[in-house]
């Protein structure tokens, strides 16, 4: 018991902050209504320390209990790219979502990993996007491109290792 008291004084954080908080940053709230009219918040997070492919992201996200990130409506894709950009520090190339297409370089045909949904608006597009260059370019991910406006891009799907962002949805 003394040793844990010890412990837990020292290392506040391990005991007292979830998985979540320590491995991730919360980098903003908002709120929508769902496609059956349900009010919900949801919390996008940004991880501290790690990077992955687009591939794994979806499996890093769940292992905290979190969702790989979607953007249902253009209010909160154009919000969450205000929160990327707010927290640029935490972002290696680009911050991956969960979109991916089957129909490379088309600007509309994307869908949602985790509801299977299209997307349901016009992607905000950085200009010259998507390209999929060099042919493997399916994957969705919020980029940083020139002086430092970040846009939708299209990114290798198993490529580098590359910053994700997870989400949390409460009803
Ligand atoms: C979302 O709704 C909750 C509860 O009504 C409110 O406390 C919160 O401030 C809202 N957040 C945003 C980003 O609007
Ligand atoms: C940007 O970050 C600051 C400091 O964390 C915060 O106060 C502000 O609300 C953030 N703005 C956006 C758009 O997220």
């Amino acid at each position: 018991m003394k040793f844990l008291v010890f412990f837990c004084a020292f290392f506040f954080i391990a005991c007292y902050a979830s998985d979540e908080q320590v491995a991730f940053v919360n980098i903003g709230s908002v709120n929508g209504t769902d496609s059956s009219g349900v009010n919900y918040q949801k919390t996008f997070y940004l991880p501290r320390y790690f990077r992955t492919t687009w591939m794994l992201a979806r499996a890093m996200c769940k292992s905290y209990d979190l969702e790989f990130a979607s953007a249902d409506t253009l209010d909160e894709a154009t919000t969450l790219v205000s929160f990327v950009k707010n927290n640029s520090g935490y972002v290696y190339v680009t911050a991956l979502i969960g979109g991916l297409t089957l129909t490379p370089k088309s600007k509309t045909d994307w869908y949602w990993v985790n509801s299977g949904n299209k997307v349901a608006y016009d992607i905000p597009w950085y200009v010259t996007q998507p390209n999929n260059y060099e042919g493997k370019e399916q994957c969705l991910g919020i980029g940083r491109g020139y002086k430092d406006k970040f846009d939708f891009h299209d990114y290798k799907c198993m490529g580098e290792d590359l910053t994700f962002i997870c989400q949390k949805i409460e009803y």
